[in-house]
């Protein structure tokens, strides 16, 4: 992100986050808070808490009055990663050991519901006011999330999922939470529920994108990525990509390439042989075709906000970071 209106923030909010896991200091339960200091410690990319400062911004309130809306966000974030890890078996996530394969899965569960509940406590210094209108957003969202992580730990075992059902998973696994971060810093700016509304639209669209994009650094993606690459396909995920080139083979190679299904015997051989089926269908430019669909109609809804100043501006230069990143 690099817009300085987006810079700006980003240093707004690592300052923030910094400053409040200071208040949980790993030596008070050292097995308990230090994987939750270094998973936060290894940052990321910070975009939810961003987007929401951003909107709170471009709808006329300082940053600050959305830092505890921002910090739920990234927390809440950051809780779903470290048990995704668990459940997706991944050894990496920021270019580092995941937390289970760091310490064990236990301390990744434990240490992941310490996450969600400071999620909770950081949303709790928001007045009363602004309270009351973002927690039912944040707690339907967070139901949403584990709805669509339970689909897609699913559909590994399915063979018949469709392109709606992989875009419902997503959108309930990731999308929801891009919208709920900027519907929760419009609405704490006082927006009125109409804007609050075409803020968490835009989110979901952009939020398509950014998993398909996801999915596809996951499956071409290199080093920068910081996760294991070819992770997806070992685990026999209905990703786009898969449900595209499984419907462009002809029976005789779907059923030459089904032999993989539920196997780990030889990861690299595996994800060579899919990585070459997508690769012939052409998936990766179909998933784009249909990419640039959800960035386009995010970047109508922008449009029509009349946002003030540079905002608009700001907000395009992410939805085209969505889907030109490499991490
Ligand atoms: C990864 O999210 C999980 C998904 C929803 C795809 P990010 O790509 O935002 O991860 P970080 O926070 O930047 O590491
Ligand atoms: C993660 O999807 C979505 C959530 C954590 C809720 P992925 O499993 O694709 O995310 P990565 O690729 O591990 O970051
Ligand atoms: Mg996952
Ligand atoms: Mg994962
Ligand atoms: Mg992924």
């Amino acid at each position: 992100m690099k817009h300085p209106q987006l810079a700006r923030l980003k240093s707004v909010a690592d300052d923030g986050i910094q400053a409040f896991l200071d208040r949980w200091p790993a030596d008070e339960a050292d097995g308990l808070y230090a994987p939750v200091h270094y998973l936060m410690a290894l940052g990321g990319k910070r975009l939810r808490p961003v987007l929401g400062l951003a909107a709170a911004e471009a709808e006329g309130a300082d940053a600050a009055a959305a830092m505890p809306a921002a910090l739920a966000v990234e927390l809440f974030h950051n809780f779903t990663l470290m048990h995704d890890d668990i459940m997706d078996e991944a050894p990496l996530r920021r270019g580092q050991a995941t937390v289970h394969a760091k310490w064990n899965e236990n301390t990744a569960i434990l240490s992941g519901d310490a996450l969600y509940t400071l999620a909770h406590i950081a949303l709790t210094d928001l007045p009363g006011d602004a309270l009351v209108r973002v927690l039912p957003v944040f707690n339907t969202t967070a139901l949403e999330v584990c709805i669509g992580q339970q689909s897609d730990m699913a559909f590994e075992q399915r063979s018949d999922v469709n392109v709606q059902e992989y875009l419902e998973m997503i959108r309930l696994k990731t999308s929801v939470l891009l919208a709920a971060s900027l519907a929760m810093g419009a609405a704490v700016a006082g927006a009125s529920e109409r804007r609050v509304s075409a803020w968490y639209r835009i989110g979901e669209q952009l939020g398509l994108a950014f998993q398909m994009q996801d999915d596809l650094l996951d499956a071409f993606g290199d080093a920068a990525t910081g996760k294991q690459v070819g992770g997806d396909i070992l685990s026999d995920k209905k990703t786009f990509l898969r449900l595209h080139t499984w419907a462009a083979l002809s029976d005789a190679e779907r059923e030459e390439l089904a032999q993989w299904d539920g196997r780990t015997d030889r990861p690299a051989d595996k994800v060579a042989a899919v990585q070459a089926a997508m690769r012939a269908t052409g998936a990766e430019a179909a998933a784009r075709e249909r990419m640039a669909l959800y960035v386009a109609d995010a970047r109508r809804e922008l449009a029509a906000l009349d946002l003030p100043g540079t905002w608009l501006e700001a907000f395009e230069s992410v939805a085209d970071h969505i889907v030109t990143r490499n991490a």
